[in-house]
């Protein structure tokens, strides 16, 4: 079986049931995509419930007033994604009509939306082959194929996000990309990796030169 395939199989028996999985609807994940961005799944669970709740479509959040906004944000830091998001949802409403965009050209003009979130929202709601290249994912690749180049240097970003292209299962992008992502949160996790456990440990070089502590490697900045 290829690297794609374990994955998804591990992923079908072991995934967290997460509401924003549920779904194709692209307005519900670029929702949950930007709730996440520098924070944790349980910290971002009740913010998700909370927008999601109060406002069901973008045509909804694109109606509300940004202090209502803000206080719905509060706890989340970082204020400019709160605000970033009312522009947004203002834009795709009179752009767009309300109907949110799914395609990468498209997502990746918004505000707030860079290369990962809309890899993410283009594939999970729109199977569009795009991979997504976040923490997780540097993590996976880097052990799996032994890669010492720094995550964070210009040359690291292109030969991981390559490799993350070479690696996607273009039948089914967005089961893959979930599957990489919840590999490494829940798996290969930064310390303590479970390679007991790890389904595709046979072929991954971390393991075998002993190295999961020192990969991936980051450049202090
Ligand atoms: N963190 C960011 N996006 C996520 C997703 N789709 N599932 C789980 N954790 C995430």
């Amino acid at each position: 079986m290829d690297f794609s395939t374990e994955l998804i199989n591990w992923y079908h028996n072991n995934k967290r049931d997460l509401p924003w999985r549920n779904t194709t609807d692209a307005y519900i994940i670029w929702l949950s995509e930007i709730i996440l961005q520098q924070t944790r799944v349980e910290q971002g669970m009740p913010y998700f419930y909370r927008f999601a709740e109060r406002y069901p479509t973008v045509t909804a959040f694109a109606a509300a007033n940004e202090d209502e906004v803000l206080r719905l944000w509060q706890g989340l830091g970082y204020y400019s994604r709160g605000r970033n998001m009312l522009k947004t949802a203002q834009l795709v409403q009179e752009k767009y009509n309300g109907v949110f965009p799914v395609k990468y050209d498209e997502l990746i003009k918004l505000k707030g939306v860079g290369e990962y979130t809309a890899a993410a929202i283009s594939s999970f709601s729109a199977n569009e082959p795009r991979a997504v290249v976040d923490g997780n994912v540097y993590r996976v690749l880097a052990r799996y194929f032994g890669i010492d180049e720094p995550i964070n240097s210009p040359k690291g970003k292109k030969i991981f996000q390559q490799m993350a292209n070479q690696m996607l299962n273009k039948e089914q992008p967005a089961v893959h990309n979930q599957a990489m992502m919840e590999f490494g949160a829940m798996l290969c996790k930064p310390k303590n990796p479970a390679c007991g456990i790890c389904p595709v440990r046979i072929g991954c070089v971390a393991f075998k030169t002993n190295a999961t502590a020192w990969l991936p490697v980051k450049l202090k900045t």
